[in-house]
């Protein structure tokens, strides 16, 4: 059994966006004309496999080519640091944050690292393409699909991030647009039990509103001078 965490951080598409990651809606967040909600459901998978696997198997090896920022790292210092204190939820399917340190993440949305079967259940590591049709190696059977959450979709982690929310003192999304729910509401949530929340975002954002501070900027910058101000002391957003 883990602490209550003090801290809960939420990081979305804008952390990894300095490592050279796309947003999901910004300017450039169409894949190939499609629309993300158009490749990221059950109902897309069903219809067209090999086109939903085209669109994982190439972020996975955009994801592979780039590596982890300053905001990462500073994260990683501060779990370094706060140890279960903080908790690291994030709906980016990357690793950019286990890479850059973090040992603890919640992958709200799942990860392109790995594969879930649609015979057995069983998840495991997926490094290579899955348009492939790779074995299970669990039951053998080739039926992979990738384990991230699609639209419609349950997302993972859910009841200990609520738990979270509840008993945190401060809140803290990083680079999300704030419009994909239930990690939207997350702030509304933190605020009515008395969390301190703070928002560091390129732009405004869906969410802005709900915030009792946001700053804004490159996540690069605004999130190792946080940090800094958290482990320095003093009476830290
Ligand atoms: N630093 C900080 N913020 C940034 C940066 C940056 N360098 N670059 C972009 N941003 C901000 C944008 O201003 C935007 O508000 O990051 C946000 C990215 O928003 P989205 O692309 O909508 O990403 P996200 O909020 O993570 O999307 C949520 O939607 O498609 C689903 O499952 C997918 O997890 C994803 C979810």
């Amino acid at each position: 059994m883990t602490a209550t965490p003090r801290i809960v951080v939420l990081t979305g598409a804008g952390i990894s966006a300095e490592s050279g990651v796309p947003t999901f809606r910004d300017a450039d967040g169409l894949w190939e004309g499609h629309l993300v909600e158009d490749v990221a459901t059950p109902e897309a998978f069903e219809r067209d496999p090999e086109t939903v696997h085209r669109f994982y198997d190439g972020r996975r090896r955009a994801v592979a080519s780039v590596a982890p920022n300053p905001a990462h790292e500073a994260l990683a210092r501060l779990e370094a640091a706060l140890g279960d204190e903080l908790l690291l939820v994030t709906q980016n399917v990357d690793d950019l944050h286990e890479r850059a340190g973090s040992r603890r993440v919640l992958h709200m949305h799942g990860e392109l690292l790995r594969a879930r079967c649609l015979a057995c259940e069983q998840r495991s590591e997926a490094t290579g393409d899955l348009i492939e049709e790779p074995p299970c190696p669990a039951c053998g059977e080739r039926m992979l699909r990738p384990d991230v959450v699609w639209f419609g979709e349950m997302p993972y982690g859910l009841d200990e991030i609520d738990a979270a929310l509840v008993g945190c003192e401060r809140f803290v999304a990083i680079g999300t647009s704030g419009a994909v729910h239930p990690a939207a509401g997350f702030v509304l949530t933190a605020a009515a039990f008395g969390a301190a929340t703070l928002e560091l975002n390129l732009a405004v954002s869906e969410i802005t509103e709900f915030f009792d501070e946001t700053r804004l900027g490159r996540a690069g910058e605004l999130v190792p001078s946080w940090v800094d101000e958290v482990l320095g002391g003093g009476a830290p957003r």
